[in-house]
């Protein structure tokens, strides 16, 4: 089977996702490292503890004490994981963390090109965006028990070492296990369970609320890809929250209303002033152009749910530079009203002054061209001045959307 050709038959393999479906050996090159997860922790490093989706679980508790020894003290450059692990945590934890994608580019783009990309001509990209989940750990079954999760997922191990995962289909669980919805009662479910032993170079497809458990011996780390699923009432929501939060912001303030003015002026009114609808724009309209940025910033990340962490580059530094796009994700804009238009990078969006000549200066990125700094400085005047220009490309920078393109060095005599 080769890399891509998997995809011809998932459809109707998994029953349109509804089945679990193993594919053996499918990355000959692996997809995802040990040290892609070493990269991850490292640049986690000082983050505030309450930004990160970390959480360390021993004998069925979570352990925030350990989760901040894990941000201080992550592996060192070229330490492996497994000795990180033993210096780090008492035999029997797990840790898992979400959102891996903010802190490996690297890792990012791969599987965004030999994963993400080949399947959403399949099943499209979905709106909930696709979260890069590590599971490690030398527990000998995963911490929350028996359980199912709302999103269908991808499940790749890492490294050497086998690992065992068992399914059941939400019927088979609730026939042993009841009502209820997490079982530890492993013993009474194992008659009835799907099992799958997982080694390098395999990738397991775990159908939306399909209940399983991992069983390990030794250290054990795993990549789970998840496709985000909302509903049209979920996303809406979604949407909605963020034109509230950008359009709206403001003092978190409680308020009352006074019994003996109990006709005075809604709040209401106050908030509607500030809402920045264009004259005549229906609230329809607001929160069609809301859609439209929101599908353009996960298209923009390939449909991964987190930005990178942003760059502290300074726009002088890209003087003389020579810069190319962070393949394969695609910088989008939008047109707005006010001479002003929308970037959309790595799942952020900026808002300069508009320029007619940028997008055609982003096509070319876009099809893989590496631009002088310079050239684009002179296309883009005079409307952008030289100091304009290496503001918005530092911008681009430092949110992820475009890198230098390495030199060879020049000996100066
Ligand atoms: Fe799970």
């Amino acid at each position: 089977m080769t890399a891509d050709s998997w995809l011809d038959t998932f459809l109707a393999d998994s029953q349109a996702m509804r089945e679990p479906v193993l594919h053996r050996g499918l990355y000959k090159e692996p997809i995802c490292v040990l040290d892609d997860v070493a990269e991850v922790l490292r640049n986690m490093r000082g983050a505030p503890p309450k930004s990160l989706l970390l959480r360390v679980y021993r004998d069925g508790g979570a352990r925030s004490d350990m989760e901040a020894r894990v941000i201080a003290h992550p592996p060192e450059p070229g330490e492996p994981l497994a000795d990180w692990w033993r210096r780090t945590f008492p035999p029997g934890c797990a840790l898992v963390l979400n959102g891996g994608e903010r802190f490996c580019s690297a890792l990012g783009r791969r599987i965004s090109e030999r994963l993400l990309l080949p399947l959403y001509r399949e099943i499209g990209i979905p709106w909930g965006g696709v979260d890069l989940a590590f599971f490690l750990g030398d527990y000998d079954q995963t911490p929350f028990g028996v359980h199912a999760d709302p999103d269908p997922a991808f499940i790749i191990p890492i490294g050497q070492g086998q690992r065992t995962l068992s399914m059941w289909s939400p019927e088979a669980f609730h026939r042993v296990a009841g009502a209820r919805e997490v079982s530890f009662a492993l013993e009474a479910l194992r008659p009835s369970r799907r099992q799958f032993s997982l080694g390098e170079g395999d990738q397991l497809f775990l159908p939306a609320r399909y209940y399983h458990v991992g069983e390990n011996t030794g250290l054990s780390v795993t990549l789970t890809v998840s496709l985000g699923e909302v509903t049209a009432r979920g996303l809406t929501r979604k949407v909605f929250e963020g034109l509230m939060d950008r359009q709206l912001p403001g003092p978190a303030q409680n308020l009352r209303f006074d019994l003996e003015a109990a006709d005075g002026p809604l709040p209401i009114e106050a908030a509607v002033e500030r809402w920045a609808l264009r004259d005549a724009q229906t609230v329809a309209e607001w929160l069609h152009d809301g859609f439209e940025d929101f599908r353009l910033s996960l298209l923009s990340n390939a449909g991964l749910r987190l930005s990178p962490v942003l760059g502290h580059h300074a726009p002088e530094a890209l003087a003389g530079e020579v810069v190319t796009r962070v393949a394969p994700f695609p910088i989008r804009h939008r047109w707005m009203d006010g001479d002003r238009m929308a970037l959309f990078v790595r799942n952020a969006s900026v808002t300069i002054r508009a320029h007619k000549q940028l997008p055609a200066v982003l096509a070319q990125l876009e099809e893989g061209k590496a631009l002088s700094v310079a050239g684009i400085v002179t296309t883009l005047q005079p409307r952008f001045r030289e100091d304009a220009t290496l503001h918005v490309l530092n911008l681009l920078r430092n949110l992820g959307g475009i890198e230098i393109v390495p030199q060879v060095g020049v000996e100066v005599a």
